[in-house]
Parts: structure tokens; sequence; C-alpha cells
């Protein structure tokens, strides 16, 4: 049974609740936060996306928590573990992923869940690598991937397999193997 919630500094990671959907579907409609995303999501997309996140928890025990603010009590996105759905050299494996409205960024938050998510990733799944993966020029979220700790090859460099042809094709691969995550763990 997958927890329903942990806490970090500043953030609660969640399941999510009915009350999500409707600023979901407003940051999944922003064409700033899906600017590396082959298209915006319409409220139906993003609703049935957090479906599917929620079924996967259920399914495997772990997901894209959804993140809500201490202080606030806002809902801003999400971060947390997922596998990806398609073939690569790499699969099978589990990425960690991060989305946040517009207004949520800036403050370090992605950083912080990601964080939590690796150490849940490495500590309760016993997982022995997490990968993440953007379109080639995503530097805000590559940025994320650097600041984890995370390291990128050339050599892994791909063309995702569901934006073939796509001006947003070709992706990058950041890799964290568990005994690095545990000899960099404070
Ligand atoms: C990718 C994404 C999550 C990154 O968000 P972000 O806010 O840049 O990243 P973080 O939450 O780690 O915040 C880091 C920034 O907060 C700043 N910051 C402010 N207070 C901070 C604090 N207390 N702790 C850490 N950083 C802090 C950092 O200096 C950094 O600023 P900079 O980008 O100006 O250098 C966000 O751009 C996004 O949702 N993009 C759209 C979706 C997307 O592309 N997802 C990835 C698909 S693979």
């Amino acid at each position: 049974m997958s927890p329903t919630s942990k806490e970090t500094e500043r953030l609660v990671l969640r399941r999510w609740r009915t009350e999500d959907r409707e600023p979901f579907a407003a940051l999944n409609a922003d064409p700033e936060v899906m600017e590396y995303f082959a298209s915006t999501l319409s409220r139906r997309e993003s609703d049935e996306l957090i479906d599917r996140i929620e079924a996967v928890f259920v399914e495997r025990g772990f997901g894209l928590w959804a993140l809500e603010v201490k202080a606030t009590g806002e809902f801003i996105g999400f971060t947390g573990l997922w596998v990806p759905s398609f073939e690569a050299a790499f699969t099978p494996t589990v990425e960690i992923g991060w989305r946040l409205a517009r207004g949520a960024w800036g403050h370090g938050f992605a950083t912080e869940a990601a964080e939590a998510s690796l150490r849940e990733g490495f500590v309760d799944h016993r997982l022995p690598e997490v990968v993440a993966l953007t379109y080639e020029h995503n530097v805000r979220s590559r940025a994320v991937m650097e600041r984890l700790g995370m390291k990128t090859d050339p050599g892994d460099d791909f063309d995702h397999p569901a934006l073939a042809g796509h001006r947003l094709a070709r992706h990058v691969l950041y890799r964290m193997p568990s005994d690095r995550w545990r000899r960099s763990d404070p």
C-alpha cells in the first residue's frame, strides 16, 4: 500500500483530490508551461491524466505526487516517479518528472519535491537507477536534473518515439544510479 502523502520543508506531496482538477487543467492549458510538449491539454485530457496517475499509484505503489505549498495550501502541479510507456535503449526504467504552474517557478519547489522523490525511489522502492528525460532545449527542466546531481551523457541522447519527426523529438537523458545517490546523500 503506497503512502497517501509525504512532506518536505515547504511542500506536501500528496495523492490527488477533486479540487486539483481545475488548477491542473489551467496549468496544462498554459502555453508557457507546455512549451516543450507537443500541445497543451484540454480539460478532458487533463482530467484523464489525473485518473491515469491515480491508477498508477494503486498499481505500482508510486507515482506523480500532487504538490501543495504548506504555507498557502495552494496546489501547484506535480513531481514524482513514473514508468515511461515507450521503448528505448534505456527502458524499462523509472523516471522522475515535474510540471509546475508558471506562478510556482523560481522558488526551488520542483527540486525540493524531486529530492524527496529520489529518496523514495532509492529507499522505499530500492530502485537501481532513476532517470530523467526532457527535450534538449528545456533549460529549466535540465537545471532541475543538474541540481539533483543527475548526469547526462551525449551517447544517451535519443529521439522520443512519441514525437517522431517533431521539432521537439530530440531528448536528453539524465541518470542517477542508486550507489551514486547514496554516496551524495547527506
Ligand atoms: C521544469 C520546471 C518544473 C522547473 O521549475 P523551476 O522553478 O525552474 O525549478 P525549481 O523549482 O527547482 O526552482 C529553481 C529556481 O528557484 C530559485 N529559488 C528561489 N528560492 C529557492 C529556494 N528556497 N531553494 C531553491 N531554489 C530557490 C532558484 O535560484 C532557481 O532559480 P533560477 O531558475 O532563476 O536559477 C518548470 O519550469 C516547469 O514546470 N516547466 C514546464 C513543465 C516542464 O517542462 N516539465 C519538464 C518536462 S520533462
